[in-house]
């Protein structure tokens, strides 16, 4: 079944992600297009609109994204956005110049006219913006929506054609009525149904994949994480036991991990799992390795061959089913950065093509709030659900430098309780991620009347959005002080605990 589409034109934006979510949230399906699009994707029967993004060029700049000239001839509606405004006012014979001074934050505007787009708002509305252009006049048969004092033209709508424009962005969370706005669009001027919900697309999901895999086998990789899992149960509630789950203790997991994914998924859930302990292969492997890249290859590839090697034994396995997610099959045009390696993270897990499966990605459209959301309608639980991210390579990275069987068990016991205490503490869900880190040296502490010489355990927890940038969390000190003294006193191998207190950037999340 094709849901009502609006299609949103990415030119690079750090926000084009978040327009997306917004009118998903608003129960509207909607695509990500890079900004080239052309009329094949623009004219599928489905597409009800086209919001052009906002993007970090001037309409000026040399090499700034333009999208084909057909986006200004469709007959759907179309909206801009910031840049994706200017870009349709140039395009419609707008005198658009650089501003004496950057818009940039809050701004207020006055709303005129009683434009759609803004029922049910204003008239003034506090907006957040952030552009260095602007435009001085109106395209023909264009009218002014709303203006403010840094910019004359904030908003225009030429309601014949169907063609909207803001300059500031109704998408993120400092625009007041930005929601409101973003639902006018989709509902009152394109007229979208708003079918778009999390138990719909299970029963459509479910029938795509039997359809797809009739009587063959299914494998997939289960990590224990949010995404892996709510995969299999998707591919799972599709198929039955025709899905065999393989999971695979690397021997640098957390305390407890490996009972507890047999546990809820084996015995709970009643999923076909094959637990493989390859811990003694991969810790062999790993042995006195330093290097964190290596030590993140080792473990990749090691996976891919215990992995292999389990799937081999499957008869009639044709499918793996994978939980990739909406954010990593974008064609982004973004701006991401220097382009080097600094940590090779996506490698570890992945899966080689020459295994031959033919690939099952049952969350490739959602985001990670809607995948939690599906995880739910399955009858996963809010534990699972609300993990934070841990890393392919695991524990690896987090004892420094060799890795040992010994300092692993150290940093197991520690991490539990930290992240224990941490839950207590109510605090778990408002942090990215918290968790302790072994350190490769000893330090002289004194216990009852010894002189201990022993590790030291850091601890590490962030807030973060998306784990690109990152803040150290401001834990109270009385947790700290309890975590401490817990650390201290019932791990025998560790005699003093600091924390980390660096930003990303410049570090990073994880200390390797
Ligand atoms: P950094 O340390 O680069 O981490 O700030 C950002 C996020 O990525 C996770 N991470 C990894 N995830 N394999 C993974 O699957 C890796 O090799 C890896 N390295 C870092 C990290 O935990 C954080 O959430």
């Amino acid at each position: 079944m094709k849901h009502d589409t609006i299609l949103i034109l990415d030119f690079g934006s750090q926000f084009t992600q978040l327009i997306a979510r917004r009118l998903r949230e608003l129960s509207v399906y909607c695509e990500i297009q890079p900004f080239s699009a052309g009329a094949d994707v623009l004219t599928r029967p489905e597409v009800r609109g086209v919001v052009l993004s906002g993007g970090p060029e001037s309409v000026y700049a040399e090499g700034a994204p333009r999208c084909a000239d057909d986006v200004f001839r469709l007959t759907v509606p179309t909206l801009g956005v910031c840049y994706g405004m200017q870009l349709m006012a140039k395009a419609l014979g707008s005198d658009v110049r650089p501003a004496d001074h950057r818009e940039y934050g809050h701004a207020m505007i006055a709303c005129q006219n009683g434009s759609l787009l803004f029922k049910g708002v204003g008239p003034e509305l506090r907006v957040w913006a952030s552009h260095g252009d602007r435009i001085e006049t109106l395209p023909e048969g264009f009218h002014l929506t709303a203006s403010s004092d840094a910019a004359p033209v904030e908003a225009f709508e030429n309601t014949a054609h169907r063609q909207y424009g803001v300059q500031f962005h109704p998408e993120v969370a400092h625009t007041e009525h930005g929601t409101e706005i973003l639902r006018n669009f989709a509902y009152e001027i394109c007229g979208v149904q708003g079918d778009w919900n999390m138990s719909s697309y299970v029963d459509e999901a479910v029938e795509r994949i039997r359809d797809r895999v009739g009587e063959a086998n299914v494998v997939c990789g289960l990590s224990g994480g949010v995404d892996s899992s709510v995969a299999a149960m998707l591919v799972h509630r599709a198929v039955g036991d025709q899905l065999t789950c393989i999971f695979v203790d690397n021997g640098v997991l957390r305390k407890d991990e490996a009972r507890q994914v047999m546990e809820r998924f084996s015995q709970k859930l009643s999923l076909k799992v094959i637990a493989v302990d390859a811990s003694a292969r991969f810790l062999d492997k790993l042995e006195g390795v330093e290097d964190p890249e290596r030590k993140r290859k080792i473990i990749g590839n090691e996976f891919i061959a215990v992995f292999a090697e389990q799937a081999e034994r499957i008869p009639n396995a044709h499918f793996l089913a994978q939980g990739t997610l909406y954010p990593d099959v974008i064609e982004s045009v973004s701006v991401k950065g220097p382009s080097h390696v600094i940590k090779s993270h996506h490698n570890v897990g992945g899966l080689p093509e020459e295994l031959n499966f033919e690939l099952i990605e049952p969350l490739r459209e959602l985001f990670k709030d809607e995948v939690r959301e599906l995880g739910k309608e399955l009858g996963l639980d809010d534990e699972l659900l609300h993990r934070q991210p841990f890393p392919g390579p695991g524990l690896a990275i987090r004892v420094l430098g060799a890795v040992t069987r010994e300092a692993l068990e150290l940093l197991r016991e520690a991490d539990h309780i930290l992240v224990t205490e941490i839950k207590a503490a109510g605090l778990y869900r408002k942090l990215w991620q918290s968790f302790g880190v072994l350190l490769p040296i000893r330090t002289v502490g004194v216990m009852g009347d010894a002189r201990t010489y022993e590790n030291v355990l850091a601890i590490r927890a962030v807030t973060s959005r998306d784990g690109m940038t990152a803040d150290w969390a401001r834990l109270p000190p009385e947790l700290l002080e309890r975590i401490s003294n817990r650390i201290i006193g019932e791990v025998r191998g560790i005699n003093r605990v600091v924390v980390d207190i660096s930003s990303k950037p410049p570090s990073t999340i994880e200390w390797e």
